[in-house]
């Protein structure tokens, strides 16, 4: 089995050269489990996150930040779904992402999801710069962390993200070692570019 050595290994193979953190940000699964994220560079990502574009300035993310040994930790990392929970404790950080969907009359907020994604996003590339990995997870039980943070009913449970040091492949469970050194891919560009003048 090919186990990852060497993480330069994992950046992308891009048709173009992009900044440091797009090229070498991908999703691990085998995190340090005794490394801690400093509060400083906790809330630089936060900042990166906040800073974010959104529809009219409404900046309708919302986050739910725990630390690993925290009982928010325990809770979220109860929520995530089997496949996700075997990987997932390694990590320093678990943040819920939430979209705030509706307004304060109750109309839909459209863009709510997509500005959130755009929020995760930043907050993952300057995660990298950081010199931390992260990972997204849509494989979570959206009613169980709803409930157990008490959310109403304005604001949905889109995703989870671990966030972390990269640690050992070697302690994961054989199938996610495997995965770890899996190749990556992208469609090409002329598939996702449907006209471009
Ligand atoms: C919204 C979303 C949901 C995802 N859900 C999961 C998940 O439940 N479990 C998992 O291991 N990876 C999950 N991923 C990670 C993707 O599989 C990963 O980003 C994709 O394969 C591309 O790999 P890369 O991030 O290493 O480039 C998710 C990513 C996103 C953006």
């Amino acid at each position: 089995m090919t186990i990852v050595t060497d993480i330069t290994t994992r950046n992308a193979a891009t048709d173009a050269p992009l900044i440091g953190p797009l090229a070498e940000r991908w999703s691990p699964r085998a995190y340090d489990p005794a490394a801690v994220i400093d509060p400083v560079t906790v809330q630089t990502i936060l900042e990166a996150a906040r800073w974010a574009p959104s529809a009219s300035n409404t900046q309708p993310w919302r986050f739910i930040v725990a630390q690993r040994g925290s009982a928010e930790f325990t809770t979220i990392h109860e929520g995530l779904l089997g496949f996700n929970q075997a990987w997932a404790d390694s990590a320093a950080l678990l943040i819920v992402n939430i979209a705030e969907v509706t307004d304060a009359d109750g109309k839909p907020r459209p863009w709510g999801r997509y500005d959130l994604g755009q929020a995760v996003a930043h907050l993952s590339v300057q995660a990298q710069h950081e010199g931390l990995h992260t990972h997204q997870m849509g494989g979570f039980e959206a009613a169980h962390l709803h409930e157990a943070f008490g959310l109403d009913d304005s604001l949905e449970v889109v995703s989870v993200m671990a966030i972390g040091v990269l640690g050992d492949v070697e302690t994961l469970p054989a199938a996610l070692q495997e995965r770890e050194s899996a190749p990556r891919s992208r469609k090409p560009l002329d598939e996702i570019v449907l006209r471009r003048a």
